[in-house]
């Protein structure tokens, strides 16, 4: 292991000491008043899959798993115990036929029950985080002839202790099934707690759709969102939140797809499918991933208002994941697929006189969302997929001429497949070609030139999936390193010195529970109570938050600064707060002197704000017992004028922001 740690750093210094480090002052012009592309506002995003357990079990607050005994195993996640045992005290009944959505529900028959007798037990997603002092919501739906069953429901702790309890007695009887809530507080934190109810009188009772919510949820929205977690993403105020994914769209094969329709209206009528990352990978076995699609796409919507971010759903093109069954809808039945897409924009944009738009008031927002694009299939290629996507973007461009559509380059950047679909999709004048990059750091480090001779005036980019691999694609072993952070950074100051074709960009994935996760790297690592961004989160959010608005040349011998020296930059103005803004990453193990040159300014400010991340170890993570290890520190900087000296530390990605007048 320490080996190969050696030979990743080892293989990084061959990139990073292409050149030797120059002996004179390097000298770093700026052109303030020569500004060649605007930044779109949705440069910078965010790539949300539910892989990882990003979505139940994650962002989603929801802390009991299997809520609607929909899994396969309907019981799975449910201890069930009975002192003593008596047959049919807890069923499990299926109503198929009556409820195609949610079929099954549990069934409690108890006679003279005593308290503690019959009961069953949630596990949660890998136990339940709870916090001393929170609300929890506990609530159910049921049904029953009489009242005479008394529930009772407590947090339990790893010890087996009560850190937390409640109880009550639905009291309305009847065949309609009924939604009943009581809260209480938790009176200890635990990571991995665990949920019993038990049953205590005389009666049948029916249950489902049993829920247990945090009161600390995202902007306190009942039955909403993890609020550390989507903090963490707010913080980096992104451009755009690209939704549900990812492979997920596409699904195993077409049952497993993704359909928007079946993520809306109540939840307890939205139909529960398999996550495919449950099974994808066999050394990382996931048996209990399922989406529940509490989170649909109404809350993906409020979401990314909340941000301030565009929404950018994704949707199926008629096609399932070529990695695995590749499974094809004939073209003469690709309507469905394509009605969908129709239906999705009236349902966030329409007035409330519309189907879809009526079903988005109803759940609350009759104000439109004004969605501007989508996405028209994940990572698909070859032949097929331009056939089907021609198909979407004829019905769409004729209804809704200005919208725009995301479309796919395939898996890599480059190869066969790649070279079809560019040539292809500039053909169509396709909006946005969505690239994807999953490779190591020297790839990243190489090519941060790789947009500047791309077409300005045709198809816009969008680096939708990306992120410097320290092993390989799917390994276990791949790390969120300081190495693999900075290779990125260095990586887009190529992306952000290119907006005039660059228009988005998302590092993926997102999200990643510790107990849980099926794939590695990821931005954002979680456990059940904490969450912490990696070095490549802040190399994600200081982008972000120092977009600017226009970029300005930064030269080095009338030359981009990319990998000299092992240095590279980018620059831009901010219109509004009227900064400049220079970027430099220095890859090299040195600490570097250069000069910054300003042309095109008449006056600036006498200091800086420097934003610093830095390590001299490449290997450096971070951790839950050490979330800052790298981390941003800021600083004031002297500013000499229009020619300053800059000293780059060694390893070191740096932000400078200066006013102008
Ligand atoms: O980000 C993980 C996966 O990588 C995505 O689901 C897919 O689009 C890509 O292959």
């Amino acid at each position: 292991m320490q080996l190969r740690k050696k030979m990743i750093v080892a293989g990084a210094a061959a990139v990073l000491s292409l050149t030797a480090v120059a002996q004179t002052k390097n000298v770093l012009t700026v052109k303030v008043d020569k500004p060649i592309a605007a930044i779109q506002p949705t440069m910078w995003g965010v790539f949300f899959e539910d892989i990882n357990l990003g979505a139940d079990g994650g962002i989603y607050a929801e802390l009991v798993k299997n809520r609607s005994f929909e899994f396969f195993k309907p019981l799975m996640g449910w201890k069930v115990e009975q002192q003593p045992f008596k047959e049919g005290a807890l069923t499990v009944l299926n109503r198929e036929g009556k409820n195609l959505a949610n079929p099954r529900f549990l069934r409690v028959s108890v006679n003279d029950a005593v308290s503690g007798s019959v009961s069953i037990t949630n596990e949660g997603f890998r136990g339940m985080g709870i916090k001393k002092g929170l609300r929890y919501d506990f609530s159910f739906m049921y049904r029953q002839a009489a009242a005479g069953i008394t529930i009772h429901a407590a947090l339990i702790n790893a010890k087996n202790e009560v850190i937390g309890s409640t109880l009550l007695k639905p009291s309305e009887a009847g065949t309609s099934w009924k939604k009943t809530a009581v809260s209480f507080n938790a009176t200890a934190t635990e990571e991995k707690a665990h949920f019993k109810i038990w049953f205590e009188g005389t009666g049948v009772m029916d249950m489902d759709m049993i829920s247990l919510f945090p009161e600390d949820t995202w902007k306190k929205r009942p039955g909403g969102m993890r609020a550390d977690m989507i903090q963490l993403l707010a913080d980096m105020k992104p451009g755009f939140l690209r939704f549900p994914g990812g492979c997920i769209v596409e699904g195993y094969d077409l049952s497993q797809r993704y359909q928007w329709k079946k993520t809306v209206g109540p939840i307890e009528d939205r139909e529960l499918i398999i996550n495919r990352w449950n099974f994808e990978f066999a050394h990382k076995p996931t048996p209990d991933y399922f989406q529940t699609f509490g989170l649909g796409f109404f809350e993906y919507f409020q979401l990314a208002e909340d941000m301030g971010a565009e929404a950018l759903p994704i949707l199926n093109c008629g096609m399932a994941c070529q990695f695995n069954s590749a499974e094809l809808v004939p073209l003469d039945q690709l309507d469905p697929y394509v009605q969908d897409a129709l239906d999705l924009i009236e349902f966030a944009n329409g007035n409330a006189n519309t189907v879809w738009g009526k079903v988005r008031a109803d759940m609350g927002h009759p104000a439109p969302f004004n969605l501007k694009m989508m996405g028209v299939g994940n990572e698909n290629w070859g032949p097929q997929y331009i056939e089907r996507l021609k198909i979407f973007q004829k019905a769409i461009k004729a209804k809704y001429p200005d919208f725009k559509l995301v479309t796919s380059s395939g898996t890599d950047p480059n190869g066969e497949r790649f070279d079809l679909l560019n040539t292809e999709l500039r053909k169509m004048n396709a909006d946005i070609i969505d690239e994807h990059y999953y490779r190591r750091p020297e790839w990243f480090f190489s090519n941060a030139r790789r947009y500047d001779n791309y077409p300005r005036n045709e198809s816009k980019i969008f680096a939708g999936e990306y992120a410097a691999q320290s092993d390989k694609v799917v390994s276990v072993d791949n790390k969120n390193s300081w190495l693999t952070a900075l290779s990125e950074a260095a990586f887009m100051t190529g992306l952000e010195r290119n907006a005039g074709v660059v228009s988005m960009a998302s590092y993926a994935p997102l999200f990643a529970h510790i107990d849980g996760w099926q794939w590695t790297p990821d931005l954002i690592w979680v456990n059940n109570l904490q969450s912490y961004g990696t070095p490549d989160y802040h190399v994600q959010k200081l982008f972000s938050v120092n977009k600017g608005t226009k970029v300005v040349p930064i030269m080095l011998n009338n030359d981009v600064v990319a990998g000299q020296d092992s240095l590279y930059a980018s620059s831009c103005i901010d219109a509004v707060a009227n900064e400049l803004i220079i970027k430099i990453v220095n890859a090299s193990g040195k600490e570097q002197t250069m000069v910054l040159s300003l042309e095109g300014v008449k006056k600036l400010a006498k200091d800086a704000k420097l934003t610093l991340l830095q390590s001299t170890n490449l290997d450096a993570v971070n951790s839950f017992s050490n979330p800052g290890n790298i981390s941003p520190r800021e600083s004031v900087l002297p500013w000499k004028g229009k020619k300053t000296e800059y000293k780059a530390a060694p390893y070191s990605f740096s932000i400078l922001r200066i006013k102008i007048f």
